[in-house]
């Protein structure tokens, strides 16, 4: 059904594999390049995943033939590739920019460091994995897993939604991938002719809970917070009783509200 995805783009998905089933589009990605065949911008993309990949080693479920999953191979010019976390930000930010032109009527945020959230609801996640040859970064597999199709309504514990259940209409997969591709590259291609500033106070603002005090357990406390944006290292940066604290990804939890 993907194969005739033919996006407006010069890199990002000119070239497209697709599976009805695969262990998971990231995997598939990363053995490519291991075996030197990966080329720039290829996109791997299956209805099915056996083994998806979810951040923090969960793993990413799925009803297959109604969302999203699928994965981009970026191969980085070694002396100028971005930093890794500034390739996060470039994701992070086409796919709320992408969702935010879907659902023009709800509140949208990224919850740091790379989830989609509708309506305080997790609608895509994010799983980039860098391939580094020593210190210098070589190729990202960034991998993309959004709720289209499929109904969470009756499963309240996963805190999920997805674009159907908030529009009350089915959403045209192909479309939507085509269309995610091209904000992706749009702003990939910003980023590498004219630098990385206003991406990274885009992401900043589009944040949870930024220029807003909300809740976080800090060392198992409950401290009171506001979110001021993202370091260069990707670290979260919270004014508490007005001083800055920077957090690294996985030391604290914010709370939604
Ligand atoms: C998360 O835990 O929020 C990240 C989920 C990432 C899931 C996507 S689905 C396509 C790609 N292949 C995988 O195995 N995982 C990512």
């Amino acid at each position: 059904m993907f194969a005739k995805v033919k996006p407006n783009t010069q890199i990002i998905g000119q070239n497209i594999i697709y599976f009805n089933q695969v262990a998971s589009t990231n995997e598939f990605a990363l053995e490519l390049i291991k075996q030197n065949l990966a080329e720039n911008g290829t996109v791997v993309i299956a209805e099915f995943q056996s083994k998806g990949r979810g951040q923090y080693g969960k793993s990413w479920i799925s009803e297959p033939f109604e969302n999203l999953m699928f994965s981009i191979i970026l191969k980085h010019v070694t002396n100028s590739a971005p930093d890794p976390f500034t390739i996060n930000k470039i994701i992070t930010l086409a796919m709320y920019q992408q969702l935010k032109s879907e659902l023009p009527d709800h509140s949208i945020a990224i919850k740091w460091p790379n989830d989609i959230l509708v309506n305080g609801k997790k609608i895509c996640g994010i799983l980039v994995e860098n391939n580094f040859s020593g210190a210098s970064l070589k190729h990202s597999v960034i991998g993309i897993g959004l709720n289209v199709n499929q109904h969470f309504e009756h499963i309240m514990h996963l805190n999920a939604t997805s674009l159907s259940g908030l529009k009350g209409t089915e959403t045209d997969r192909e479309l939507l991938l085509k269309n995610i591709l091209e904000t992706i590259e749009l702003i990939y291609l910003s980023s590498l002719n004219t630098g990385n500033q206003t991406i990274c106070t885009d992401f900043d603002k589009a944040l949870y809970g930024f220029g807003t005090k909300g809740a976080f357990d800090i060392n198992d406390q409950i401290i009171i917070a506001e979110v001021l944006g993202c370091d260069q290292l990707g670290q979260l940066i919270l004014e508490i009783d007005g001083k800055e604290h920077h957090y690294p990804h996985g030391s604290i939890k914010q709370y939604i509200a």
